[in-house]
């Protein structure tokens, strides 16, 4: 699974507790963060790369793009280009999204690459859900945690700001349409307030990953059950940093980061 940092590891912590038995690549190529801000055409460009590195050199089954802004650009080429499943996260988002709105009026806040590609628009239009949506980007959101400032004033008064949309839009389910958002989930329900409810994509993306697994055969033998498969974690910027952080925000899984750097 890739991301452009620390983000995807939301949807790994969701892997590795639901597959514990499943081998996990991570790549966070936070040499090359943000991917917010680029154009999707440039981070077409790294999902190919960083699949194909995925496949050739960690020989993977499976790859999921653990990235809302990569998935918009990239998801169609990778999987016709790959023949292993790929997944993606924007679809698990919105069915989670859709389950939790009981007042039929639902946000998804997500980079300036996402909301502007209109992926989140056409995945709920493609349910025919009734339902209002709000699409708000929040640039800066992705810096603040890729530098482990998840709970500052600063965030929180940058959180009033960018949020006021989706709260005038009274939203009573709220999509973190970028992985790494999750990790600022407290200053978000904190601005959002209590009625409501913040939605992330990990879990179901896990269990999306394991209707796959389990489908096609691919899944880790039962058998071994040991709950031990390996985790590896490689990124293409400072290493100690994503050891750092990484661990702080994922767990002990974050034992050591291999570096790989882009020609
Ligand atoms: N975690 C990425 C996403 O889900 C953030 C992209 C970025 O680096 O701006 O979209």
């Amino acid at each position: 699974m890739f991301d452009s940092g620390f983000g995807g590891l939301t949807v790994a912590r969701a892997l590795i507790d639901l597959l514990p038995d499943e081998d996990l690549v991570y790549f966070g190529d936070t040499g090359r963060y943000p991917y917010g801000p680029r154009p999707l055409d440039e981070v077409r460009e790294f999902a190919r790369e960083i699949t194909q590195y995925l496949i050739d050199t960690h020989n993977v089954k499976m790859v999921v793009v653990a990235c809302n802004n990569a998935s918009a650009a990239a998801l169609e080429i990778l999987r016709f280009e790959h023949d292993v499943p790929i997944v993606g996260v924007i679809d698990p988002g919105v069915r989670a999204l859709l389950a939790a709105t009981r007042n039929r009026r639902v946000g998804v806040i997500a980079t300036v690459g996402t909301v502007a590609s209109g992926a989140y628009q056409r995945a709920v239009t493609a349910t025919r859900a009734p339902v209002h949506l709000q699409c708000s980007a929040c640039p800066g959101f992705v810096e603040f945690v890729e530098r482990g400032e998840t709970d500052s004033e600063n965030v929180h008064v940058l959180a009033e700001r960018l949020l006021a949309p989706v709260r005038e839009a009274r939203v009573d389910a709220l999509l973190l349409g970028c992985t790494h958002y999750p990790f600022l989930a407290h200053t978000i329900g904190d601005v959002m307030g209590r009625d409501v409810v913040l939605v992330s994509s990990a879990d179901e993306t896990a269990f999306e990953v394991r209707s796959i697994l389990t489908e096609t055969g691919l899944g880790r033998r039962s058998g071994r059950g040991d709950g031990k498969g390996k985790h590896t974690f490689v990124s293409s910027g400072d290493v100690g940093w994503f050891k750092r952080l990484g661990g702080q925000l994922l767990g002990p899984e974050v034992e050591s980061v291999e570096s790989h750097q882009w020609d």
